[in-house]
């Protein structure tokens, strides 16, 4: 099937960033297909007044039957997809000396291996965008957590590592069949999932920031849209440091340190 608008799939579009970026990514002969587990949160976005075309389509991406059933319905409505953004995400802090394998395993599932099965899935929907002549872009939300290994982080960023490993080991091959790969890693924004956070967030930024620097990153070429740059810049810089200094930095901020 032929398409003249551009088609975007949003994945974790109900709230914070993913909400920001409904409106960040809105522009006029574009669908925007929106899902998330919230299915009254995303007809009220659907419902709001927009530039381009808005639909809810609800999902858990960790019910792999709703997600088989979904991308059916896509690729029968729509044929192909231009732009996947895998946004979804959830977060469980822990100390090192009290680690929940159940929390692991729900951030994990969340956080990676679902959206390892979900792209799977997609891959064919961005390969028929190939096929009429554009650049589909397979986004990944990850996190600039995966700069700097820190204390009660362990769920949370070895969910964001192995994401951001899956995303530049495959953006390796998907670049040869015209699939522009992207990474992006947010600093702290100011959403329901960091409302709960009860420390520090150095330059905390709003969903609506967050939103337009991820929109404008992927008009632009660069693979890892990272921000704020004040902020992701020193976290790579003492990731770069030998082992010891950045342990000697970074077990102070943790919670059994005296
Ligand atoms: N906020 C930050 O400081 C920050 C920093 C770095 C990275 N990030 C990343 O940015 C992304 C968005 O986070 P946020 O801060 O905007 O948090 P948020 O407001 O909690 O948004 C998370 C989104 O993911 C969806 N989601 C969660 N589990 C899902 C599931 N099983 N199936 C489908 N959708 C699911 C949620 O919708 P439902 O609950 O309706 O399903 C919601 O739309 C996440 O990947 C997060 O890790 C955030």
């Amino acid at each position: 099937m032929m398409q003249s608008t551009t088609l975007t799939w949003l994945i974790g579009a109900s709230s914070g960033i993913g909400e920001a970026l409904t409106d960040a990514l809105d522009k006029p002969n574009h669908t925007l297909l929106m899902s998330a587990r919230s299915a009254d949160k995303l007809e009220q976005i659907a419902a709001s007044t927009a530039k381009g075309e808005r639909v809810a389509l609800p999902l858990d991406i960790t019910d792999s039957a709703q997600c088989d059933g979904v991308v059916a319905q896509v690729k029968e409505t729509y044929g192909c997809v231009d732009r996947v953004v895998f946004n979804a995400g959830t977060c469980e802090y822990m100390n090192g000396d009290a680690l929940e394998q159940d929390a692991i395993e729900r951030v994990l599932q969340t956080n990676f291996l679902a959206i390892t099965a979900l792209t799977n899935q997609v891959l064919p929907l961005l390969l028929e965008s190939v096929k009429q002549g554009r650049t589909p872009q397979l986004v990944f939300v990850g996190s600039s957590v995966t700069y700097l290994a820190l204390p009660r982080a362990a769920a949370y960023g070895a969910s964001k590592a192995a994401l951001r490993y899956f995303a530049e080991s495959i953006y390796n091959d998907l670049i040869h069949l015209g699939i522009d790969v992207r990474m992006v890693s947010p600093g702290f924004v100011k959403t329901p999932l960091t409302d709960k956070n009860d420390f520090p967030m150095p330059f905390l930024l709003s969903a609506e920031e967050a939103a337009e620097r991820i929109a404008s990153g992927l008009r632009g070429n660069r693979f890892d849209i990272h921000f704020p740059r004040r902020l992701t810049w020193l976290l790579k810089g003492l990731n770069a440091l030998p082992i010891r200094w950045r342990f000697a930095l970074t077990t102070k901020s943790s919670r059994l340190h005296s």
